[in-house]
C-alpha cells in the first residue's frame, strides 16, 4: 500500500515537472496584455518615428533582432555593452561597424518602464516586437510576436564569431549554419528574403564583384563605381533594389544574378533552394506568409522564460 502510494506520488511529481518545464518554453503574444496593456502600442510608435526619421532603420532593427537570436537564442545578449566580466558580442565580425540601431531599443526601453511603471518588458521581447513594427512600417507582412523571453546575464563574442552566418558562405554551409539552430532549407530562403531590406558595406561584396563568376556582368561594372579594388570600404549599396520597401524583388534579383553577397546568390545558383527563390520572385503573398512564420520560429530560438535569466532595467548592462 505505502509503496503504490510512493509510486502514485512520484506519478504526479514527474507529470507536474514535465508540464512546467513544457509550459515555461511557452510564449504568448498575449504576455503582456493585462500587465501593461500599453507597451506594445508604445514600442509600435517608437519604431514609427524612428524609421520615418531614417528609413534605413528599419532593416537595422530587424538585423538586430537576427543577430541576438543566431547567438545563444533570443535573450538579448547582443546588447550587452563590454565590461570586465563581458566579452561584448558588439566586437563580434559580424557585428562590428556593421550592426546598429542599439539608440532606438534604449529610447523604447525608457519610455515603456515609464509606461508600465518598472522595468516589465524584456530586451528581447522588445527586439522580436521591433523587429516586427520595422517590417509593418516598409510595408511587409503582420504577425502576432510571441512574447515572455526574459534577458541573458551574460554574452558571448565567440558563439557570435561562430554562429553568425558569414556573406561569403555557399548554400551547404548556409542550410548547415541554419540548420544548427533548427531552422530548415525554407527558413532560410524565407528569412534571407529580410534582404529585402537595407544595404551592404562594400567590404562584404568587393569579391563577388570583381572575382564573383555566377553574377551580371554590367550589375558588378555598376556597383565597381561604389566599390573600388581598394579603399572604400564602408561604401554602401541596397541589398535589392528597393532598400525601404518590403516586396520580392530580392527574389527577382536573384534570378538575374544580381544578388549582392555570395550567400544571397548561393540560394539561386543551381541547387536545391532554385525553386523556392523563383516562387517567392512571384508569389509575395506566399512569401510574406513564410516570413512571418519563419520570423517566429526564429523568435522561439533558446528562449530565456520563467525564473531563467533577468528583465533588466538598462538593455545594455546586466542588473546586479
Ligand atoms: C543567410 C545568412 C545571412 C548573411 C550571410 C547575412 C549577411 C549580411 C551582411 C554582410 C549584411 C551587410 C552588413 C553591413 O554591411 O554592415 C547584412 C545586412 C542585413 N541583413 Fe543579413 N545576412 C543573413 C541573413 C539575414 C536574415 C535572416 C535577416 C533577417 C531576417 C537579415 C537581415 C538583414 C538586414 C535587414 C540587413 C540590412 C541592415 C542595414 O541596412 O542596417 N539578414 N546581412
Amino acid at each position: 500500500m505505502a509503496s503504490r502510494s510512493i509510486f502514485l506520488q512520484l506519478h504526479v511529481f514527474l507529470i507536474l515537472a514535465l508540464a512546467t518545464t513544457a509550459f515555461s518554453k511557452t510564449l504568448s503574444p498575449y504576455y503582456y496584455e493585462k500587465v501593461c496593456p500599453k507597451a506594445l502600442p508604445t514600442i509600435k510608435r517608437i519604431v514609427e518615428a524612428a524609421v520615418y526619421e531614417e528609413r534605413r532603420m528599419g532593416a537595422s532593427l530587424l538585423r538586430l533582432h537576427f543577430h541576438d537570436c543566431f547567438v545563444q537564442g533570443c535573450d538579448a545578449s547582443i546588447l550587452l555593452d563590454p565590461t570586465p566580466t563581458i566579452d561584448s558580442e558588439k566586437n563580434a565580425f559580424p557585428n562590428i561597424n556593421s550592426i546598429r540601431g542599439f539608440e532606438v531599443i534604449d529610447k523604447i526601453k525608457n519610455k515603456v518602464d515609464k509606461i508600465c511603471g518598472r522595468p516589465l518588458v524584456s530586451c528581447a521581447d522588445i527586439l522580436a516586437i521591433a523587429a516586427r513594427d520595422s517590417v509593418v512600417a516598409l510595408g511587409g507582412p503582420t504577425w502576432k510576436v510571441p512574447l515572455g523571453r526574459r534577458d541573458s546575464t551574460t554574452a558571448s563574442r565567440e558563439l557570435a564569431n561562430g554562429d553568425l552566418p558569414s556573406p561569403f558562405m555557399d548554400l551547404p554551409a548556409l542550410i548547415d549554419n541554419f540548420k544548427r539552430q533548427g531552422l530548415d532549407k525554407r527558413d532560410l530562403v524565407a528569412l534571407s528574403g529580410g534582404h529585402t531590406l537595407g544595404f551592404s558595406q562594400c567590404r562584404f561584396f568587393r569579391d563577388r564583384i570583381y572575382n564573383g563568376t555566377n553574377i551580371n556582368s554590367r550589375f558588378a561594372k555598376e556597383l565597381r563605381n561604389t566599390c573600388p579594388p581598394e579603399g572604400g570600404d564602408s561604401n554602401l549599396a541596397p541589398l535589392d533594389p528597393t532598400p525601404v520597401c518590403f516586396d520580392t524583388a530580392y527574389f527577382s534579383y536573384l534570378i538575374k544574378e544580381k544578388g549582392l553577397l555570395v550567400s544571397d546568390q548561393a540560394l539561386f545558383s543551381g541547387g536545391s533552394t532554385d525553386g523556392l527563390v523563383k516562387t517567392y520572385s512571384y508569389n509575395p503573398r506566399v512569401f510574406s506568409a513564410d516570413f512571418a512564420n519563419s520570423m517566429i520560429k526564429m523568435g522561439n530560438i533558446q528562449v530565456l522564460t520563467g525564473k531563467q535569466g533577468q528583465i533588466r532595467k538598462n538593455c545594455r548592462k546586466v542588473n546586479y
